[in-house]
């Protein structure tokens, strides 16, 4: 198996803009436009519809590819179209480019010429280049170019790829005579002496591997193999393409045999099956490179921010922690405040995100930060261990995002990722699992992108390989390496152990109200929600009568019982299954046993008194508002 060396010759765009006389040269078109794919009634041309002065209008175009294209010119596809330079020509536009799913591909057959100049001329190829030379003649034949490097005298054929399957890449899409005599050609010029490249440019990004298109031409794929047997070398490179340009990126692995194409597709399964998942890292990394979400932790990634950042992403979804986060980090802007924080601020900038024993935890990390630390935090997965509240997660997470370290951070995402691509039946909720996992992926990760590789994988699993419903399989850059989507068994991953039944607990809350105030109490300081404040409530149902017989037990007087909503609450170990009453009770009537209840103006739960969302049903009849809905309410998303 031939696998091309993916750490040489990868160009960036910004470092090719070079000049050539006065014009700065690149693989540009300058006056794009977005069209609706309708038909293509012969090969040379196809009916777009585009936008004319707000109205839809169907244009005929040229098409700058005469292969089939069939699966990239379906019927409503997004097209851009370039205004024609040829005066001469009768279709205003050229059709360069077309979305296939996830993908911008190139489907301009000038266009991998004109970027390949680009690139030997910018030392993409070689940095000892010399002399590049469009359109070579050598006796009879005429190769796309010649270069001199280092003394070399080299040809180079140019072949591009549009045909896309899975991330396979294959070429031709239609029988090709020119291609096999050019093949041939080749061959010759390699016995006089010279070095002879085939260059596949793959008009497209993240793509597994290049293999020769048996199906359409099969003496195509006899004469390269012929063609590698007589010294002639092979290189495919993928494109960064954007609807403007097309740049040409980074080496794809070739499989010229059939042998080959089947050994590169097994090994590359293979891999995955042994814990070793590298066949993951380039498609991953470039699909985080161009599918990222912008987050506020992720832009300003200080080991603070990281650190809390994913303290609160354990408790929900990233849309909703947002709002939190940017409060978290105005009240309590570095390790120092956190430290010194009261705990009821601390709860209060909590409230709604529930596991209330985490930002704690969290505290206490800040204080051992201080006095064992000198107030920064420590900078090892080791050191950042032993801080309280921090388990293998985070400490991966801080220390690969903040610091660059090369570690794993496992959460339920990745494991659920990890597990569909290789079908692993193993439950994910067993450390034991959970560890094998983190140690394959400790051994694959890139020493470069420990941050981005941690996240992408998260990111992949909260936006395309979701939990509960079928993933978005379309829109995985993995989905040609995953077991579960080519066994169609996605649904069925990841395993989990049998959970214990919750244990289920009745109560009536009671909503107190004695003139404009309501009655709280404060949650003792252990146990479930610790320190929050609470409605008064009795176990188990009550009826309005035996609501006002607790009532008058304790010496108030109820004027009315109005009955609420039940309600229920999920925690992870226990619900509570509520039944809910309005009462208002008596100013002059005298209180006895409730001494731990205070009387509170609704307005002050804004500032002071945190309240956990268990009682979200009934905290409406006060207008109070908890948490995350307050936060939606009175500032802008961020
Ligand atoms: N979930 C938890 N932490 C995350 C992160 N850093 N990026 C994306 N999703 C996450």
């Amino acid at each position: 198996m031939r696998q091309a060396d993916r750490s040489r010759g990868i160009v960036r765009p910004e470092e090719i803009r070079y000049r050539q006389g006065d014009k700065i040269f690149r693989m540009e078109y300058k006056h794009i436009i977005k069209g609706r794919f309708l038909e293509r009634p012969n090969r040379f041309i196809a009916r777009v519809e585009i936008d004319n002065d707000g109205e839809p209008k169907a244009e005929t175009v040229h098409v700058k590819n005469t292969g089939r294209c069939l699966e990239l010119l379906q019927r409503d596809a997004c097209v851009y179209l370039e205004k024609s330079g040829n005066p001469a020509r009768s279709t205003a536009y050229d059709l360069v480019a077309v979305q296939k799913g996830e993908r911008l591909v190139n489907m301009d057959s000038q266009a991998p010429n004109r970027a390949v100049e680009e690139w030997l001329r910018g030392g993409g190829f070689r940095p000892d280049v010399t002399l590049v030379k469009p359109e070579a003649r050598y006796g009879s034949s005429r190769f796309d170019f010649y270069v001199e490097a280092g003394g070399e005298r080299i040809f180079v054929e140019v072949k591009g790829v549009t045909l896309e399957e899975e991330g396979v890449v294959r070429f031709p899409d239609a029988p090709s005579e020119r291609a096999v005599k050019h093949v041939e050609e080749l061959i010759a010029a390699r016995r006089e002496g010279y070095r002879a490249f085939v260059l596949f440019i793959i008009q497209m990004e993240d793509v597994l591997y290049f293999t020769p298109n048996r199906d359409t031409h099969p003496e195509f794929a006899l004469a390269l193999e012929k063609a590698s047997r007589a010294g002639v070398e092979i290189l495919a490179y993928d494109c960064r393409v954007t609807p403007e340009s097309m740049t040409v990126n980074s080496p794809v692995p070739i499989a010229i045999s059939e042998e080959d194409a089947a050994d590169i597709h097994e090994t590359l399964r293979k891999n995955l099956g042994k814990n070793k998942l590298g066949a993951i890292c380039i498609p991953l990394l470039k699909w985080y490179d161009k599918s990222r979400r912008i987050l506020p932790w992720r832009e300003l990634p200080t080991p603070y921010r990281v650190w809390v950042s994913e303290i609160m992403l354990q408790q929900t979804r990233v849309e909703a922690v947002k709002p939190y986060f940017e409060r978290f980090m105005k009240a309590l802007p570095d390790i120092g405040a956190l430290a010194e924080a009261e705990e009821e601020e601390l709860l209060k900038l909590w409230e709604g995100l529930g596991y209330y024993n985490r930002v704690r935890n969290l505290q206490k990390g800040a204080v051992q930060i201080q006095k064992l630390h000198g107030g920064k935090m420590p900078d090892t997965y080791e050191e950042l261990l032993t801080l309280s509240g921090i388990g293998s997660y985070t400490a991966g997470a801080v220390a690969s995002i903040a610091f660059q370290r090369p570690v794993p951070a496992v959460d339920g995402n990745v494991l659920r990722v990890v597990a569909r691509l290789r079908q692993d039946g193993r439950y994910i909720d067993d450390i034991k699992v959970k560890a094998a996992v983190e140690q394959d992926l400790k051994e694959i990760m890139p020493h470069d992108r420990p941050g981005d590789f941690n996240q992408a994988m998260m990111e992949i699993g909260a936006c395309v390989c979701i939990p509960n419903g079928a993933p978005l399989c379309g829109d995985c850059p993995l989905a040609g390496l995953c077991e579960s989507r080519k066994h169609g068994t996605q649904q069925e991953y990841p395993k989990k152990q049998p959970k214990k039944a919750r244990k289920i607990e009745y109560k009536t809350v009671l909503i107190v109200q004695r003139g404009d105030k309501a009655a709280i109490r404060k949650r003792p300081g252990k146990g479930l929600l610790a320190g929050m404040y609470e409605f008064p409530s009795i176990e188990g149902f009550c009826t309005a009568e035996e609501v006002a017989k607790y009532l008058a037990d304790k010496g108030w007087k109820a004027l009315s019982i109005e009955p609420l909503e039940d309600a229920k609450h999920v925690f992870t170990h226990r619900e509570w299954h509520m039944k809910g009453y309005m009462v208002r009770v008596d100013d002059s009537s005298r209180q006895s046993g409730m001494t731990d209840w205070l009387y509170i103006e609704p307005e002050q739960t804004m500032e002071k008194y945190p309240i956990p969302s268990a009682y979200g049903a009934y905290t409406k009849y006060l207008s109070i508002k908890l948490g995350n809905t307050r936060y939606q309410s009175d500032e802008a998303p961020i």
